[in-house]
């Protein structure tokens, strides 16, 4: 599929320089209704439940309570058809821009907020929760399915974060249970809120410290997140080793439910 998305050297330069950037009308206007169907059909029937790729990532992921920050893994798995649409193409051209032509999807995820229940994902760098041998120069692409706003937790960021090597995180709350991590302290006075209308997207590096808040509105908030890079590279030995602890400390029902599932569904074929 050919694309013609670009972006002016104007973007390109403040990217660089910020560590973050907003961009109008990445997914085309037609394909975004078919997404938001594909979405809410997903969460409804709780897709990627039973093999933890769905759970609640501001939560203990108690089957007995509403999550309050729901989030599936790799929704195209459940939905192949999404694997078709043109907001993809036009993304790789966009990471590409950015990171060179090596630079290749990396993976996917959806966070819901739902309306006035969904909760604030706390202030983080996405590095953080990723393999602390290897150097990464890898991006995200957050894409809201409808307008994003302060009041429906539109994404922030701290300007300039992403030349800072990763900072202490722990689990939110400190409960082992639960999956989202938190930046242990942060001084959050210089963020800078990126609202954005439905289809466009905020890009950020793997550094870059970012947080979006509740969703105080009567609607529902939809976000799509696209993962590109060029192929992590083994850490310099001669470096001190890096150590997250905070991850090693993890005992999170979804990956319970995915070791449990891998047994239940063993793969034959390898
Ligand atoms: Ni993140």
């Amino acid at each position: 599929m050919e694309t013609t998305f670009t972006l002016t050297d104007a973007q390109t330069a403040f990217f660089h320089r910020e560590g973050y950037l907003a961009v109008e009308s990445l997914v085309p206007p037609d394909e975004l209704e078919w997404m938001t169907a594909i979405y809410d059909r997903l969460f409804a029937e709780r897709a990627g439940r039973e093999s933890g790729d769905q759970f609640d990532l501001a939560g203990t992921d108690d089957d007995t309570v509403q999550a309050s920050l729901p989030q599936i893994l790799n929704p195209a798995k459940y939905a192949p058809e999404l694997k078709e649409g043109r907001f993809r193409v036009n993304a790789l051209r966009l990471a590409r821009h950015l990171l060179g032509e090596d630079a290749n999807y990396q993976g996917e995820h959806a966070i819901f907020k739902p309306a006035r229940y969904g909760a604030a994902t706390p202030w983080h760098q996405d590095e953080a929760y990723w393999n602390p041998n290897l150097d990464y120069n890898a991006i995200s692409i957050w894409i809201p399915l409808q307008p994003a706003t302060l009041e429906n937790g539109c994404m922030q960021f701290i300007p300039r974060s992403h030349t800072m090597e990763v900072m202490p995180h722990h689990t939110i709350g400190n409960d082992p249970r639960v999956h989202g991590l938190e930046i242990d302290t942060l001084n959050s006075s210089s963020a800078a809120a990126c609202p954005l209308s439905a289809g466009g997207c905020t890009v950020h590096p793997s550094r870059t410290l970012h947080h979006t808040g509740a969703n105080r509105s009567e609607m529902p908030r939809r976000a799509y997140i696209l993962g590109f890079g060029t192929p992590p590279k083994p850490r310099n030995p001669h470096l001190p080793p890096r150590i997250f602890a905070w991850n090693d400390a993890k005992q999170t029902p979804r990956e319970q439910r995915r070791r449990d599932f891998e047994t239940q569904n063993p793969v034959f074929n390898s």
